[in-house]
């Protein structure tokens, strides 16, 4: 449904693609409110279960809809739209806040947007300041996805790299696992990796050009550890933080590098990450000193932001509002959701 309407308005985004149920409010495109509550179900599991964080999601929803509300001391009759995210993510999260804000949008008669989360991730650039200026190039590093995409325009993401398996959240989950971390293991990598060296040198991807791989990490870290704790039974306690120093290294080296290989084959000044993992204090540290050393500039988005939040879907929402470009009731979750095409 395409109506430009050029005008900003008062929009209720939710998110539930994983486990994070949360819901936020924008007005003009200033973020009024932003709640998120996590499901810790899944610690104990070494990643997430879909069915538990439906489930979860389920419960969350309506406390986590109404303190958003609250919050931004607005009433259900205030809102000009309801956003949601229709993927990619788990089919039955998705399900939970497509349903939640369709229900909402036929309840008040007003409009629906569908926002694609990873293209949300890049616009929480644009929530605070400083705002990076198009075009730049945006490295999104989550538990899902690792991409690097042009930005031309909000709505006008090129895709020029990815990753042909593992992600790098889930290549700092994988390796938590291996380590004895709970789930999600990228936080308390960061935390120990401040206490240890990288003296351990782990192999670096061979995938050419501007792709990605992780797996190959993986598999060295299971081999190195087996082999280690065959000679020294308490190889891995004792020698904890230097490997996760090493494990973060290696993964943060990748990233940078192939940043700013893109960055240089685009001819592109302005660098931005996001996602969970560009909160990591290494990588934003490494980005910054490559940033430096290029005359770049690197834009980071608070910590709030880059995980994942509603707050970023009501930012590609109120882009969409202004555009009129309005989903159908009938727009259904999707778990392997495509970026658009560039043009728009
Ligand atoms: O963007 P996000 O919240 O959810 C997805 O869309 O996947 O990213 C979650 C990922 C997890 O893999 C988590 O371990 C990682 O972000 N992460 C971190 C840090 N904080 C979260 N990885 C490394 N260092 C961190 N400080
Ligand atoms: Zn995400």
């Amino acid at each position: 449904m395409k109506n430009e309407t050029g005008k900003a308005g008062t929009i209720l985004a939710i998110e539930s693609s994983c486990d994070d149920t949360s819901c936020a409010v924008i007005s003009d495109g200033k973020i009024r409110s932003n709640v998120v509550a996590n499901q810790d179900v899944h610690q104990n599991f070494g990643g997430v279960v879909p069915e538990l964080a439906s489930r979860a999601h389920l419960s969350h929803i309506v406390p986590v809809v109404d303190e958003a509300l609250k919050k931004a001391t607005l009433k259900i009759e205030q809102i000009d739209a309801f956003a949601f995210t229709r993927g990619p993510g788990l089919l039955g999260s998705l399900i939970v806040g497509a349903q939640f804000a369709k229900g909402l949008a036929l309840a008040t008669g007003k409009p629906l947007i569908e926002v694609n989360h990873m293209e949300a991730h890049i616009l929480a650039h644009f929530i605070d300041e400083p705002k990076p200026e198009f075009p730049f190039l945006n490295l999104t590093v989550s538990g899902g996805h690792t991409e690097l995409v042009v930005m031309r325009g909000p709505l006008e993401q090129e895709l020029i790299g990815q990753t042909l398996d593992d992600a790098a959240g889930e290549a700092f989950d994988k390796c938590g696992k291996m380590l004895g971390l709970p789930y999600p293991a990228g936080p308390a990598i960061d935390k120990l990796a401040k206490k240890g060296k990288p003296v351990f040198s782990f192999p670096e991807s061979k995938v050419p050009e501007l792709d990605f791989s992780f797996s190959g990490l993986k598999t060295a870290v299971l081999y190195f550890i087996r082999d280690r704790i065959k000679e020294n039974p308490d190889f891995l306690e004792e020698n904890k933080s230097d490997l996760t120093a090493s494990i973060q290294y290696t993964i943060a080296k990748t990233l940078v590098k192939k940043t700013m290989l893109a960055a240089d084959r685009e001819g592109l000044d302005d660098i931005a990450i996001s996602g969970g993992v560009s909160v990591n204090s290494q990588l934003r540290e490494m980005m910054r000193s490559a940033c430096e050393k290029s005359g770049r500039m690197l834009f980071l988005a608070s910590p709030e932001y880059c995980t994942d939040n509603a707050a970023m879907i009501a930012m590609a929402a109120h882009y969409k509002f202004l555009k009129g470009d309005f989903a159908d009731l009938n727009a259904a979750a999707s778990p392997r959701l495509k970026r658009r095409s560039t043009a728009s």
